[in-house]
């Protein structure tokens, strides 16, 4: 049972379906894609559900009423590479967000996220800012993407990945406390090699149709 308000384990079949394709072993890198994609853009719809709207006057074909204008900025941020595979999710909602590059990968050794690109939008500070990544393990590479943000300017965060480990979400909630985390999956922990298990192997590496040896990843 999940009691942590901070935590929004969104459940709905569509998810469940599609999430398994994401974990089969054997889902070519087109599908795999695909469905992260429509994952992601269920996963934004939730995410959002907080955004502020203002009120306008609208003219149907009956009558005036009353329409609703979304009234924050919003930012989207993925962590370079797997996050990419987010990106269209949120832009299908919101074509006018802007979109921000973290890139990091995680050192296979250490396990601790090496940065080696940041370009961000000036608006930080006013935005609702969502930063994507599919994968939650340790969740090293979410707090220094969260750190680097917030010492961006950035206020209003919210963290979405596919799948989750334990000890990712006590790590970002530890360090940030304030930044919800949305995902489809909370699975049961991480192997000795940093891969959460059951999870999908390496999401980066199964989008971009780079995979080298899956059971690299195994234990
Ligand atoms: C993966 C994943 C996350 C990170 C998660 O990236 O996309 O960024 O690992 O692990 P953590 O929670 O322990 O930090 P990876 O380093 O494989 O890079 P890639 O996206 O370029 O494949
Ligand atoms: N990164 C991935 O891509 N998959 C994992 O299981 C852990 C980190």
């Amino acid at each position: 049972m999940n009691s942590d308000p901070g935590l929004h384990i969104i459940d709905h079949p569509i998810l469940k379906r599609d999430l398994s394709v994401l974990r089969e072993r054997s889902t070519p890198h087109g599908i795999f894609r695909q469905k992260v994609r429509d994952i992601s853009a269920i996963l934004a719809y939730e995410a959002m559900r907080d955004l502020a709207v203002t009120d306008y006057a609208i003219e149907t074909p009956i009558e005036f009423t009353v329409g609703h204008a979304l009234a924050d900025e919003v930012v989207v941020v993925p962590i370079l590479r797997a996050g990419l595979g987010m990106v269209d999710g949120f832009v299908r909602y919101l074509p006018e967000a802007r979109v921000g590059h973290l890139g990091m990968y995680r050192d296979e050794r250490t396990l601790k996220p090496v940065d080696y690109y940041k370009n961000l939008p000036g608006t930080l500070g006013s935005s609702w800012v969502f930063v994507a990544d599919p994968m939650l393990a340790t969740g090293g590479s979410a707090v220094g993407a969260l750190d680097q943000l917030k010492a961006l300017g950035g206020r209003r965060f919210r963290f979405i990945c596919i799948v989750a480990a334990p000890a990712g979400v006590e790590n970002v909630r530890k360090h940030h406390p304030d930044v919800h985390i949305y995902t489809a999956a909370l699975d049961r922990e991480l192997n000795e090699n940093g891969y959460i298990c059951p999870g999908l192997g390496d999401a980066g590496d199964r989008i971009f149709g780079t995979t080298p040896e899956i059971e690299a990843q195994a234990s």
